[in-house]
């Protein structure tokens, strides 16, 4: 990996150990997924759920390239636990703006590791009744394939290596990096850029 890097600060660049998924793949996997929402919502509309942070990237692309008609809404929790890994004990930050009752809901991740985090989250909209309840996430880690959670549409399969871009971060940076992939260690080593 270089320094100069298509769409990424220079400064970040040199940060990047392997990219994992291009810009173009997640931009073919979104339509994929985009085109199977479709057929499976085909004459309802649809309330997407996007998790903040990290879900801004997909939720942007995914609604842009729905043409089930579609409203937002953003929530924020924030997992106790470590930098880089969950605990499941979740926390509200930032709930919903309406009620959910009785709409058609796609939760929009964007990735799922354990899978604690979104346990608690389905479970916790669950309650407040809606007409459905699917899951979409971009990206899905080894470990959360063993978890008993549904998630009706995935994005990509990565290994379980902490990945940054796309909407992922590591202490609130690499968000903007317009394809996925690993730091290296020495990037890990300095900690999160804060
Ligand atoms: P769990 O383990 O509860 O965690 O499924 C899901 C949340 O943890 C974050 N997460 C990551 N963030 N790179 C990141 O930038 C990663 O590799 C990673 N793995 C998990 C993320 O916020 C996700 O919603
Ligand atoms: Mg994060």
């Amino acid at each position: 990996t270089g320094t100069t890097m298509p769409g990424v600060a220079p400064a970040l660049a040199g940060d990047i150990g392997e990219v994992l998924v291009s810009a173009d793949e997640i931009a073919r996997r979104i339509g994929t997924l985009a085109a199977r929402v479709d057929a499976d919502y085909a004459g309802r509309e649809l309330l997407l759920v996007g998790v903040l942070k990290g879900a801004v990237m997909v939720m942007a692309d995914l609604s842009r390239a729905l043409r089930t008609p579609v409203t937002m809404e953003f929530m924020a929790v924030s997992s106790y636990g470590s930098a880089t890994s969950s605990s499941g004990v979740v926390r509200i930050l930032k709930d919903l703006d309406r009620s959910i009752e009785g709409r058609d809901v796609l939760v929009v991740e964007d990735i799922i590791d354990s899978g604690l985090t979104l346990s608690w989250l389905l479970k916790n909209l669950r309650s407040r009744q809606p007409a459905s309840l699917e899951v979409l996430a971009l990206f899905r880690k080894p470990e959360a394939i063993t978890v008993d959670i549904d998630v009706r549409y995935v994005g990509f399969d990565i290994p379980s290596a902490f990945v940054v871009g796309f909407g992922l971060d590591y202490g609130e940076h690499y968000r903007t990096l317009p394809f996925v992939g690993t730091l290296t260690p020495e990037a890990i080593a300095r900690g999160p850029r804060v």
